[in-house]
């Protein structure tokens, strides 16, 4: 049997392994974040009644399959550094502010959760981005690019904010 020579450089070299495994709990949390969000987003887009309600949920339905992409891209990212993707048993649920409303008509509560959810992972990731700048290029550029995301998901949201504070609705 030959044996592998691991990396000298990069978050894939021995020298790096407390390094790798902090921002592996990084991505645990990340991967959480993204899961929660999708059970949050699934509820709400099916919940809200009236007309007004139906540009928030078609906007919900699109946006569950891109955070459910982001949960995969941070669970095999946990993979590449050699983590394990937590099982469903260490889920715990962070999202007061995405619980369905007393009155399902309420729609400012569903746009108003949305935008905390959305700016809690821009947070998040915008931490993971600073920290992983000069070691994990590969974690860095993939948590960029969902950053983007996020930061349109909230702008959308904002957007619908307006709106309804300019009719003095919210
Ligand atoms: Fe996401
Ligand atoms: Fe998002």
């Amino acid at each position: 049997m030959t044996t592998i020579r691991s990396a000298a450089q990069g978050i894939l070299a021995d020298d790096n392994t407390q390094q790798r495994e902090q921002f592996i709990d990084l991505l645990k949390q990340a991967y959480w974040m993204e899961i929660e969000t999708v059970m949050s987003y699934i509820a709400n887009s099916i919940n809200p009644d009236g007309v007004r309600a139906q540009e928030i949920v078609e906007s919900l339905q699109q946006d569950i399959q891109e955070e459910l992409g982001h949960a995969q891209q941070f669970a095999q990212r946990i993979k590449e550094l050699y983590g394990v993707v937590p099982g469903s048993a260490d889920f715990s649920a962070e999202q007061t502010y995405l619980q369905p409303p007393e009155h399902q008509t309420d729609i400012v509560h569903v746009i108003k959760g949305v935008i905390e959810a959305e700016t809690g992972a821009i947070e998040h990731y915008n931490r993971i981005i600073q920290e992983t700048e000069s070691i994990d290029p590969v974690t860095n550029d993939m948590v960029i690019d969902i950053l983007r995301d996020e930061e349109g998901h909230r702008r959308l949201f904002e957007g619908y904010l307006r709106e309804y504070e300019a009719e003095g609705l919210a």
